[in-house]
């Protein structure tokens, strides 16, 4: 028996994904007693006070199973974005649901356009299902390429993803793009909007895509608590979807996918909502921060709307490992002549403009 015979040989070539360096790695390798992890696009705080007193008090009840519905979590929701609850469907982080809608949509051969570089699981969803691939690239401002992208889609288009904004770059596409696209795109693609720095974004040209669901039209706005509610590690996130959409991925979904510890906690956190502006207001501050220290080294990057900073460098090899060395992990992309950096705290930041400066005066340039 050979195990090659016996998995799906689709799988064969794919490969799982890699996860960045965990900062205890570092911290044992570099000596440096304070190592940023700034590689996964995490909040620096905790949750919010409210979220962990209340996930404490859950605690003594873990020996039931979590509500299979999410009924509190969705019905909240459902009121705080004026969406039919049976629209609104709670998943395992948001990475699941970007998964089910897949699942539920794409026959082998199916294609899927995506825009390149951005998330990962796109590609991955497109593997595990046996679709064709159409990547599209980043317009000039290293944004979704909307006007592209629908010219990409044919008869055999089943999905289309958009990421707005992109990680990793963190650009935007606009409202009239997404007008543009939206009036554009055929009936028999499925549109899926995912917004996972959503709470991040501070421009006035940035298009909710909720404005355009309605419930009828092909659309699934993807949003998650891992971002700016500081609840990656519990996965939960969540999503709009006409309610056939919705039935179907409750078909596929295993019975209690989202834990009783993530549901009340993420029930909590949309109560906070001085915290989510504080968090915003000081993520932008960070960000202009970082920008004035690279014009000031020269290293050039792309103004983000989200939780990091994609800066060029051609050098990417080299520059991480310094920065690795200074205690600063950021996020590579293999070759590609760019790397990603999070945005923590005011403290974090401070500590990253000097690592960032001992760098360049090693190496030179970046
Ligand atoms: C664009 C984008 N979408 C979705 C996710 C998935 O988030 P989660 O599964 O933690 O909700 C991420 C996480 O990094 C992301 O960058």
């Amino acid at each position: 028996m050979s195990w090659d015979d016996i998995i799906r040989p689709h799988l064969e070539p794919l490969v799982p994904y890699a996860p960045g360096l965990r900062a205890s790695q570092v911290r044992e390798r570099s000596g440096k007693d304070v190592v940023l992890k700034l590689s996964s696009n995490e909040h620096p705080c905790g949750p919010v006070p409210m979220a962990i007193a209340a996930m404490e008090a859950v605690l003594p009840w873990m020996n039931r199973y979590p509500d299979g519905g999410a009924g509190a979590l969705r019905r909240k929701l459902s009121q705080r974005h004026g969406v039919p609850i049976e629209q609104v469907v709670v998943t395992n982080g948001s990475n699941e649901l970007l998964r089910f809608v897949a699942e539920v949509l794409v026959r082998p051969g199916d294609e899927i356009v995506y825009p390149w570089p951005s998330f990962v699981v796109y590609p991955m969803v497109a593997n595990i299902f046996e679709a064709t691939h159409v990547k599209v690239a980043l317009d000039d401002g290293h944004a979704c390429d909307l006007d592209a992208m629908l010219a990409a889609i044919t008869e055999r288009t089943r999905l289309v993803f958009l990421c707005n904004p992109n990680n990793p770059t963190g650009a935007i596409y606009g409202r009239d793009a997404f007008t543009r696209f939206m009036e554009a795109v055929p009936e028999h693609v499925v549109v899926v909007v995912d917004e996972a720095y959503f709470e991040f974004v501070t421009a006035q040209d940035y298009p909710n895509g909720l404005e355009w669901f309605d419930g009828e039209r092909p659309l699934v706005v993807a949003r998650t608590f891992s971002k700016i509610y500081s609840l990656a590690g519990l996965r939960i996130g969540y999503g709009f979807m006409p309610e056939p959409l919705a039935q179907a991925l409750d078909k596929v979904r295993e019975p209690f996918n989202v834990n009783t510890v993530a549901q009340i906690a993420a029930y909590y956190s949309l109560d906070d909502e001085v915290e989510v502006r504080r968090r915003r207001a000081e993520n932008q501050e960070q960000k202009v921060y970082l920008y004035s220290c690279f014009d000031r080294l020269g290293v050039s990057y792309v103004p983000s709307e989200a939780n990091f900073v994609y800066f060029m460098t051609e050098r990417p090899v080299e520059v991480f490992q310094a920065l690795l060395e200074e205690g600063v992990i950021v996020r590579d992309f293999g070759n590609a002549p760019a790397l990603r950096l999070g945005i923590g705290t005011p403290e974090d930041t401070a500590i990253t403009i000097t690592a960032f400066e001992a760098v360049a005066a090693r190496l030179g340039a970046f």
